[in-house]
């Protein structure tokens, strides 16, 4: 069976998309089917290239049993072509993805979407940047992604 793959994608990939990838890899460990998928998360900006998601996030994360272990990179145009879904937490991530995928990529391999569009429970239709923010922001995200991110697994499942 061909593996599918997928790169969630934010600003800063320190907050957001390294939560992401994380509940999406622990569900498709719980169901058994790690070998079926390849996971990652980059962001669009690259203040933060090398460094371990943010403190908050991973403590946050923990508390549920997830554990975050990605190290930040900036997406680029090869992504295009490795990954079968690129997506994005909020519209500006969508919007420059887009951007970039128009300048730099002449394929249509990756399908480009936001996660919050797989939603069921929550009415938020982006995940909010918990950044500047303070901890209890951090749990609303991953109270968002739990449902979003499981939604979308089912999708492609
Ligand atoms: P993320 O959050 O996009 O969810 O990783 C942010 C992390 C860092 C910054 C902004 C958002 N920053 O401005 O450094």
């Amino acid at each position: 069976m061909q593996k599918k793959s997928v790169l969630f994608v934010c600003l800063g990939n320190i907050c957001r998309s390294p939560a992401a990838e994380a509940i999406f890899f622990d569900l498709v460990k719980k169901k058994g089917l790690n070998d079926n998928f390849i996971v990652d998360s980059a962001g669009t900006g690259s203040w933060h290239i090398g460094k371990n998601a943010d403190n908050r996030m991973r403590i946050a994360a923990k508390k549920r049993g997830v554990e975050i272990l990605s190290k930040a990179r900036q997406i680029n145009a090869k992504d295009f072509e490795k990954f079968n879904y690129i997506i994005a937490m909020d519209d500006s991530n969508f919007r420059n993805i887009q951007d970039l995928k128009n300048r730099t990529s002449s394929t249509d391999f990756a399908s480009i979407n936001k996660i919050q569009n797989f939603r069921s429970i929550f009415n938020e239709q982006e995940v909010p940047d918990p950044y500047f923010g303070g901890d209890e922001g951090f749990d609303h995200v991953l109270d968002i992604l739990e449902d979003s991110v499981s939604c979308f697994l089912e999708s492609i499942s």
